[in-house]
């Protein structure tokens, strides 16, 4: 095959990592007979130094004409008082919303390997567990009316507003019972319907539709209950369906419990198997550059572009096969490192998992 895709690195250790997830899909390419056509542009702190805009049009019109978008993070301290819609991060919300990635699949898994680094018990943890979170990405809070003043009383003043609709729920919620299906069949429903309208329009809309799978056994379960599930019997989740701002904040929490946030991968869908692929976690500024950062979540968001964009579902598990590998070899970078394994920069354990393809 031959296909076209739109590298954003963006801030922080984006560059770092988006190289080593690069260098993998070539080898892939190389060993599978597929052409990867990388076209680089510019997001987040970088571009609006650049262009004066978190995210330029001629960004957008590079994802607009590829077949799939790599990116690496975006933000850090240098832009902390950056106006709010000009903000690195302010890019990233302009490029979901504009190519419709409203959903979002970031998929918490926990390698037996890394059972070391994850800050549950034993008892707990048992054989390790499977997480897919499936957030909504368009909607909710992150886009509803916002606004901050200065009142006559000269105390200042800011809002944010939650807004969903049916058609914004169904359509997210089916691809939880659509990935539930393939899976354990299990779909928990985070809201908060006890204080919030839009989480009972929210369960309401859920429940009508779970009548279409009766295949699937549908949870509804309170957010902060979920966050504090999600320690004590991370065991009893599958498909884990979620808002916008509620997924943000569990996905993170469900990223550490497996090993890392450095570990989790991220898929940014539209109808049509249009994605921009991501690693869940920000652009580390502490770290960037120093040639430290996992580069694995990059990896494995690149795996998950070749299994949702473009259907290469033995390429991509050639990948995260390689990654299994490589750390039941005992390498890990400096997120990940425990007693008795060996510590990798970011560009050894790329070209590590390269070496481990086939
Ligand atoms: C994420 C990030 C983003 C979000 C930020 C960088 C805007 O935290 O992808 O989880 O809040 O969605
Ligand atoms: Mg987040």
């Amino acid at each position: 095959m031959n296909l076209n895709i739109a590298l954003l690195p963006g801030d922080g250790i984006g560059p770092e990592i988006t190289t080593e997830a690069v260098k993998v899909l070539n080898k892939i390419g190389k060993i599978y007979n597929h052409n990867f056509n990388f076209s680089e542009a510019l997001i987040g702190g970088i571009a609006y130094d650049k262009k004066q805009s978190s995210l330029p049009i001629e960004t957008l019109e590079l994802c607009k004409n590829s077949d799939a978008v790599l990116l690496g993070a975006v933000g850090g301290p240098k832009w902390d008082d950056v106006d709010g819609d000009k903000r690195p991060e302010a890019g990233l919300l302009k490029i979901r919303k504009e190519l419709n990635l409203f959903a979002n699949i970031r998929p918490a898994y926990m390698y037996t390997a890394l059972k070391d680094s994850c800050p549950l018990k034993d008892e707990i943890i048992k054989d390790g567990f499977n997480i897919c979170i499936v957030r909504e990405l368009t909607g909710g809070i992150y886009f509803g009316d916002k606004g901050k003043c200065n009142n006559m009383d000269g105390i200042e003043y800011a809002y944010d507003t939650e807004h969903y609709n049916t058609s914004e729920i169904i359509r997210i919620a089916r691809i939880a019972f659509e990935t539930a299906r393939k899976r354990n069949k299990i779909v928990t429903s985070i809201d908060k319907q006890n204080v919030l309208e839009t989480s009972r329009l929210w369960r309401k809309t859920v429940e009508y539709l779970a009548k279409e799978y009766p295949d699937i056994t549908l949870k509804h379960m309170l957010v902060d209950n979920a966050a504090m599930q999600l320690i004590c019997n991370p065991h009893q989740f599958d498909v884990v369906l979620t808002s916008n701002m509620f997924g943000d904040i569990l996905s993170d929490e469900a990223s550490v419990l497996t090993g890392s946030i450095g570990m989790l991968p991220s898929a940014s869908l539209s109808d049509y198997n249009f994605g921009l692929y991501e690693p869940s976690h920000g652009s580390a500024p502490d770290i960037a550059g120093k040639n430290i950062a996992n580069p694995l979540a990059t990896i494995l968001s690149a795996s998950m572009m070749l299994k949702y964009s473009f259907g290469l579902i033995k390429e991509a598990d050639c990948i995260e096969t390689a990654v299994q590998k490589v750390l039941d070899k005992g390498y890990r970078t400096a997120d990940i490192m425990s007693d008795g394994n060996t510590l990798v920069s970011t560009q050894e354990m790329g070209q590590l998992v390269i070496d481990n393809l086939v």
